[in-house]
């Protein structure tokens, strides 16, 4: 029996020493030292061996036992660690290599301009207020004596959840909604996507506007001027030349818009201004005593002015961008550049 054991360490040292796949080893821990592996068959004949002998076999028998533990979790740590060094050689990762860096994304040009105007009229004491996207005919039309028949509310216009509800066409309404909450003075400004089916260079179905609205004793068409000269100037450089011109809004009465002396050509003539010298900024005019009446503000006591702007329209004549879609493709090239 104990020729048997010292055979049974010898053959299991040399096939360990031999292997090389870890299954290979695992299954050399079954063959030996499983539970009906060879040395738990030897112990289990324990029986056999004469009395004198039996403390010599089984102390022997631990011995191999503990040993081809050891040997055999040698053999495990080494293949684990000559498969890591395997793949490092077949991947070839290069540990000196720089990490990749991380790529920080930045702001939009519209929401930069969008936060630039916006803090340009902090300064001069307007809040920020926000209002629905989704809004009620009533409010993007109606309340702001825009009648039935309006061409703004043809279908061809004004996106329709249902027929009193629409996907609001500009930031106009927000005014309404404002004037219903609160008693003069108000003096707000609300930035917000508005929504129109029209596609093209300078158009796209959604766009950003701002509105912007003052009410309070005594506001005059001077205070409009001043505040919105101002604004420009700020936004488009202080040599800016502005012009008023007479125009109609059904909510503003009277109404104006304002253009500012081409950016491009100073004023000389071209494709940008379209000969004329000069660019169209924003609409404007004194709140329509029409509308103070569906806010239930009394006209006589009170007066104000309301403006509006296309965001997107700014950023363009500001960064020299000719084609409105560019802001809402996602390429990065494109964005990076502001
Ligand atoms: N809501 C108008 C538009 O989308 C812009 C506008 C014009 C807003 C005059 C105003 C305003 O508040 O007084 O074309």
């Amino acid at each position: 029996m104990i020729e048997d054991l010292q055979k049974l360490e010898k053959d299991a040292l040399a096939e360990l020493a031999a292997a090389a796949q870890e299954d290979q080893i695992l299954g050399i821990r079954t063959k030996y030292l499983g539970r009906k592996g060879l040395l738990t068959g030897l112990l289990r004949n324990i029986a056999q061996v004469s009395k004198a002998e039996k403390p010599l076999f089984g102390k022997r028998c631990n011995e191999v036992k503990e040993l081809l533990h050891t040997r055999i979790e040698e053999a495990l740590q080494r293949q684990t660690r000559q498969k890591k060094d395997d793949i490092l050689i077949k991947e070839k990762i290069d540990v000196t290599l720089p990490g990749r860096s991380v790529k920080y994304g930045r702001t939009h040009p519209v929401i930069q301009i969008r936060g630039e105007i916006c803090s340009i009229f902090a300064s001069f004491g307007f809040s920020v207020v926000e209002g629905p996207e989704v809004e009620l005919d009533y409010y993007n039309f109606e309340a702001l004596n825009i009648p039935k028949d309006h061409p703004a509310r043809d279908m061809q216009d004004t996106f329709y959840i249902e027929e009193n509800i629409v996907l609001r066409t500009h930031t106009s309404p927000v005014q309404v909604r404002v004037m219903e909450k609160v008693k003069p003075p108000v003096r707000i400004l609300s930035p917000g996507r508005v929504y129109r089916r029209d596609s093209d260079v300078s158009h796209t179905p959604m766009f950003h506007q701002i509105e912007g609205l003052l009410v309070d004793k005594g506001i005059s068409f001077g205070d409009l001027k001043g505040i919105l000269t101002a604004f420009l100037k700020k936004v488009f450089g202080e040599d800016t030349t502005l012009r008023f011109r007479p125009s109609f809004f059904p909510f503003t009465e009277p109404s104006a818009e304002v253009d500012i002396r081409c950016v491009i050509c100073k004023g000389r003539g071209c494709r940008v201004c379209g000969q004329s010298g000069w660019l169209e900024i924003l609409g404007s005019g004194m709140v329509d005593p029409a509308v103070f009446k569906n806010v239930g503000y009394n006209s006589e006591e009170y007066s104000g002015f309301a403006f509006g702007l296309g965001l997107e329209r700014i950023a363009m004549l500001k960064y020299g961008i000719s084609d409105i879609r560019l802001f809402f493709e996602n390429d990065i090239r494109f964005l990076k550049q502001f």
